[in-house]
């Protein structure tokens, strides 16, 4: 070893002791002739100090050295002189005066503070990740996660189930997204494609007897990135025999407990974790992933809008749609251009409009209010109004009057918006929620067929089966979502494990039977053979991560991750190839771009 301890391993314990230190000079100052260095290595940070008094370093040496100088030391521990301990770091009440030290590798200036956890440019972030990964709040979000999933593997262990590798050149799993292919050479014009997540795959462990399956498995989906989404990431993927929903969410809720004992022992959360339907989900949050840290939940008005001469909300309600609000605390002094934002984010959401209403004194609805919709209501009308939301003095009317879906969405976006304007969501509660009750399909108006819900493999409940064929928007999943503060952790459901209703689910999703065939044969003949009733889940890692951690994307918890567009900007992936390896692979490319980053 280079070392004989670690920096932030270094305590009053230690006075006395002479130590060998090995790491990047994290920041420099100068006093008095003397340097103080703050040394860094991946467990802290700790101050060694360079007197000339004291050292048998040159002058030389002592110059030279710059932030990111990687440098090994050697010295003795002593307590910093009293007034100048740092309480702000674990080594603060020592400092190791340098005896001798050396230069190990030098570093140009790097193109950002690593000292100082300031906002760069992504693209720089991305492109200089070694230099990134340096920063300690970003090693500290990679630890998280090291001991996240180290409590998942012990947790799982102890429950007896088996971690299982799956493999990554497979054929395509339906999750939704398109799928990243892989030509194979041997097999001149067929194609792997990398696994969406292992559904089939831990379906068939279940059909071979394993009964407790999980894997950190990576997922590959090429879909529109967004912060909580990248093309390739982490599940958490576990299947179980013989068990039906209430074994997976009460599974689950005890895992969840004991990692949040083990990485956010100071945190907040629901117990047992509260259940919401899915049409509850959507009618009060709009959103079937809601943030239940704060209220503001949606309100419906429509029967009192019916009642009222206002066209907007009346030729809404005739055309089948809705008309719901939220009341937003505490800002109907909001000027004309904070409004006309709000109006124009609802707009861009897909909205026709959106109805803002300040009430300036709630006991007075004829010139307590200030809103286009006084015009045209009564005043009772205008009273039962602001008695529906429970608004008061100094709340902001926010009201949506559209197609439901539209409604639901434009409501979801404007209330997570006024809630991190408001600071609503407390960062140290996580509000872990079961999203139970979701249908099992969704009518795709534009391709005029219907969609799974969540995959194809969910199963309907026994006594709705007979729905497929009459009334298939009715037939509900045995689906269910872990959500916390505004996001989907995990998904999962109890699973078909009979063929003919396997095959039954294809061909009302619109596969022909060739295509049943062709992409899910072999999985319909496992469930064949004896396939056990099974269920199981998969919870996002890179989330999970990013929420227990207190980061706003997913990128921040993961080492190497791809920008928007999907592109490693430090290797420069994905990039072009050697026409030599086109050849071999029988491929020829139809036009060339080449872009240049
Ligand atoms: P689902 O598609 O809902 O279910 O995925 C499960 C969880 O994986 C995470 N996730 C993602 N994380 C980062 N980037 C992405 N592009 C991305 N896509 C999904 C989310 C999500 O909740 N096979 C089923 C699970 C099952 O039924 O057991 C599945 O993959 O946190």
């Amino acid at each position: 070893m280079l070392k004989s301890h670690s920096c932030g391993d270094l305590r009053s314990t230690h006075i006395g002791t002479r130590v060998t230190l090995a790491g990047w000079i994290h920041r420099r100052r100068d006093h008095g002739g003397v340097a103080f260095i703050d040394l860094r290595d991946s467990t802290g940070i700790v101050q060694v100090v360079f007197d000339p008094q004291r050292t048998n370093c040159s002058e030389e040496l002592m110059h030279s050295l710059r932030v990111e100088y990687v440098v090994q030391v050697e010295g003795e521990v002593v307590a910093r002189p009293a007034g100048t301990e740092n309480t702000r770091i674990d080594t603060g009440a020592i400092e190791v005066v340098v005896n001798d030290a050396m230069v190990l590798n030098d570093s140009p200036t790097p193109p950002f503070y690593i000292n100082e956890d300031v906002e760069v440019d992504e693209n720089l972030t991305l492109k200089y990740r070694y230099l990134y990964l340096r920063r300690p709040r970003v090693q500290a979000n990679l630890v998280l996660r090291h001991r996240m999933v180290k409590g998942i593997r012990d947790f799982l262990d102890r429950e007896r189930f088996l971690e299982v590798e799956t493999p990554i050149l497979i054929k395509s799993t339906p999750e939704g997204a398109r799928d990243y292919l892989v030509p194979s050479r041997v097999n001149p014009g067929k194609f792997y494609a990398l696994p969406q997540s292992p559904q089939q795959l831990k379906q068939i462990l279940m059909v071979a007897g394993m009964e407790r399956y999980f894997q950190i498995a990576r997922c590959f989906r090429d879909e529109d990135l967004r912060a909580d989404r990248q093309p390739e990431f982490t599940q958490l993927d576990l299947e179980m025999s013989f068990v039906d929903e209430e074994d997976i969410l009460h599974l689950m809720e005890r895992m969840m407990v004991e990692l949040m004992g083990i990485v956010r022992p100071d945190a907040v959360f629901p117990q047992p974790f509260p259940r919401l339907s899915y049409v509850d989900a959507m009618t009060r949050y709009g959103t079937d992933k809601p943030d239940m840290r704060y209220g503001m939940t949606i309100v419906d008005i429509g029967d009192i809008a019916a009642a009222t001469e206002f066209g907007i909300f009346r030729s809404a309600l005739q055309s089948g749609g809705m008309v719901r609000g939220i009341c937003v605390p505490g800002c109907a002094g909001y000027s004309k251009h904070q409004l006309n934002d709000l109006i124009s984010r609802a707009t861009t959401a897909g909205a026709k409009g959106l109805v803002t209403l300040s009430v300036a004194d709630a006991g007075n609805p004829d010139d307590g209010v200030k809103s286009v919709l006084a015009r045209h209501v009564t005043p009772d009308q205008m009273k039962a109004l602001l008695a529906r939301f429970g608004a008061s003095d100094g709340d902001l009317l926010l009201i949506v009057a559209d197609a439901e879906q539209v409604t639901c969405k434009v409501l979801d976006i404007l209330r997570r918006e006024m809630a991190t304007r408001l600071k609503l969501a407390d960062p140290n509660t996580f509000s872990y929620t079961f999203v139970l009750g979701f249908p099992l399909f969704d009518w795709n108006a534009e391709a005029q067929r219907w969609d799974s819900m969540h995959h194809p493999f969910t199963a309907p409940p026994a006594n709705d089966v007979a729905l497929l064929d009459s009334d298939p928007g009715r037939v509900r999943g045995r689906h269910y979502d872990l959500v916390c503060n505004g996001s989907e952790l995990g998904s999962g459901s109890v699973r078909i494990h009979q063929r003919s209703l396997q095959q039954k689910v294809f061909s009302m999703l619109g596969y022909s039977q060739d295509a049943i065939e062709e992409r899910f044969g072999y999985f319909l003949q496992a469930l064949e053979y004896g396939a056990p009733p099974h269920a199981g889940i998969a919870l996002g890692i890179d989330r999970m991560a990013m929420i227990l951690a207190g980061q706003e994307t997913i990128r921040e918890v993961i080492a190497f991750p791809k920008n928007q567009n999907a592109v490693d900007l430090m290797m420069d992936s994905p990039s072009s190839v050697d026409p030599a390896q086109l050849e071999e692979l029988n491929l020829s490319l139809k036009r060339q771009r080449i872009d240049r980053i």
